[in-house]
């Protein structure tokens, strides 16, 4: 870990004059990574993608051949996860020591993987606390979070918080588009899986108190965009 600044138990960090955050959650292939990185950019604002964490974490699993349903073995390897992660939306990457993994996180042998990493409770604060202190050093006027628990427990006390949802089949078939050289079965049947191990961890299917739901289902990407800047501009009025 290369942030001396990092501590896992870090309150909530939203500051009177700190940035404006707006935190979005959502389930498999409902967008929220590349909708939410299209309205941090609309907005001049920095973005923060929570997922390629957890993913991160799970290629280095992968990479150096541990079990990653052994937790004890998970939980020693934090130490040495030297994980970089760029805000900028338009120089996204995502870096482990020295590897530009922004592409092989996304592969499905780390996807197959990442499920079993997230659920492990120490795992979950030590990137809260990763998390929490990159939202918290932003130098732009606001920044948009997305993941599984941000509206929950990252940062539940964000200016904004929305739940992006789509029906599960069109967000199967946003996948297998995603994933073209991969059968429709087998990505559906993926993603299903995943859901539901994450939804015994956190509850990204219902919107929590306060938090606006997107469905975008019947949207294209544009007007899925439209519509989460509408909800940032009719609570923040920016
Ligand atoms: O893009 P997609 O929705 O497929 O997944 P992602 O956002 O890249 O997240 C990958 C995995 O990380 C999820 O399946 C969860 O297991 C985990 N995750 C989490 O537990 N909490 C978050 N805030 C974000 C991701």
């Amino acid at each position: 870990m290369t942030d001396p600044h990092f501590r896992a138990d870090a309150t909530d960090p939203i500051e009177p004059d700190g940035p404006v955050v707006v935190a979005v959650d959502g389930p498999a292939g409902s967008g929220k990574s590349s909708v939410s990185k299209a309205a941090a950019r609309r907005l001049g604002w920095a973005y923060l993608d929570s997922g390629a964490a957890y993913r991160a974490l799970g290629w280095y699993v992968v990479q150096r051949r541990l079990d990653p349903t052994d937790s004890a073995t998970v939980i020693d390897s934090l130490p040495d996860f030297d994980y970089r992660i760029g805000t900028d939306p338009d120089t996204y990457h995502v870096f482990v020591g020295d590897h530009d993994v922004t592409g092989a996180i996304r592969q499905p042998e780390v996807t197959a993987v990442v499920s079993a990493i997230a659920r492990v409770p120490e795992v979950r604060s030590f990137l809260t606390g990763l998390f929490r202190s990159i939202v918290a050093r932003t130098q732009k006027p606001g920044i948009v979070v997305e993941g599984r628990d941000i509206t929950t427990v990252v940062c539940p006390d964000a200016h904004v918080r929305i739940l992006l949802t789509a029906d599960e089949a069109v967000r199967i078939a946003r996948r297998s588009a995603e994933l073209a050289d991969h059968s429709a079965a087998h990505v559906g049947e993926a993603l299903r899986r995943r859901d539901a191990a994450d939804s015994r961890v956190v509850d990204f299917m219902n919107a929590a108190d306060g938090v606006t739901t997107v469905d975008s289902t019947d949207l294209d990407f544009d007007q899925t965009v439209d519509a989460v800047i509408a909800v940032v501009q009719k609570e923040t009025h920016v």
